[in-house]
């Protein structure tokens, strides 16, 4: 009997030692770029066909073990515009670390437009080294504000809220240059942020924070959330009739996407939830190509 207890503990312990070894060396590596055709009839004629992608919760630091994995699938999308939806970095060391790779990465995930993430307002970090390294590329930083991107003979107007999750967001200043008749896209890192937006509007909004969950179990999905005010908000796509069910209230989001994310918080491991960079093709009607087609209208 004790050699059977025995043989069954040392079974036990190795099915355990395989699925750590999974969860924190094969999975993390995993990363997909998911490609999605957003369908509205109502975006500009000169944005049709505009190629976007999302890269969050990148969580770089001197250990970024899937560093490699996030580049290399990083290399193979060609976007024509790369929006960084916060949690850049891990700790202070990971200012550095992002920084590095975005160098290695120029010619791969520009231009960029990039908000922040809780992980870049820490109390006790010096962020300055962040914006001060930010500066040698032409692109931009957005912190409760808008802009305009040149796409061709399009403009796309781009709407970036500081970090909901810290309560460093305000939608009056972010929304103040925005012109509210032109098609808008609404980067909020945690997609709390979308409660004070109320019903300014955003055609299509990118968050991520949630990191799916990283450890999703079967039938149940993830434990973990993140949010206190979109709670459920865990991963994939919402419409506004969706997110005003949940959220009680009238709101200017037509469609919302939460990205799983590409990197890990204090916890080394995904399960069930793969890193992605999500990319969108913005059209005004579906091409068939072959993609998730995802329409802004339902
Ligand atoms: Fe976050």
């Amino acid at each position: 009997m004790i050699f059977l207890l025995a043989i069954l503990g040392c079974g036990l312990l190795y099915l355990l030692h395989r699925l750590r070894h999974y969860m924190t060396r094969i999975e993390p590596l995993q990363v997909a770029t998911p490609e999605y055709e957003v369908v509205d009839n109502n975006l500009p004629e000169s944005l049709d066909g505009l190629r976007i992608c999302q890269i969050s919760d990148l969580h770089s630091s001197l250990h970024w073990y899937n560093k490699k994995a996030i580049s290399d699938a990083l290399k193979k999308v060609h976007a024509d515009l790369y929006l960084f939806t916060g949690d850049m970095i891990y700790m202070q060391e990971g200012i550095g670390a992002f920084l590095r790779w975005l160098e290695e990465m120029k010619d791969s995930v520009h231009p960029f437009i990039l908000i922040l993430g809780n992980a870049e307002h820490k109390p006790w970090l010096r962020d300055e080294e962040l914006f001060e390294g930010l500066k040698r590329y032409d692109d931009w930083v957005l912190i409760n504000q808008s802009l305009t991107f040149k796409w061709k003979a399009g403009e796309l107007q781009v709407v970036g809220l500081d970090d909901p999750h810290t309560e460093n967001d305000d939608a009056n200043i972010a929304y103040a240059n925005a012109d509210p008749n032109k098609w808008t896209l609404l980067l909020s890192h945690s997609p709390d942020g979308i409660v004070g937006v109320g019903e300014r509007r955003a055609d299509l909004t990118l968050s991520g924070h949630t990191h799916g969950g990283q450890i999703r179990l079967p039938v149940i999905g993830a434990l973990i959330c993140n949010t206190s005010k979109t709670k459920g908000f865990i991963s994939g796509w919402f419409h506004s009739h969706e997110i005003e069910k949940r959220i009680k209230r009238k709101t200017g989001v037509k469609l919302l996407y939460v990205s799983k994310g590409l990197g890990t918080g204090n916890v080394k491991a995904r399960f069930l939830c793969n890193p992605e960079a999500p990319v969108f093709t913005l059209r005004r009607t579906p091409t068939g190509n072959g993609a998730n087609t995802i329409r802004v209208n339902t």
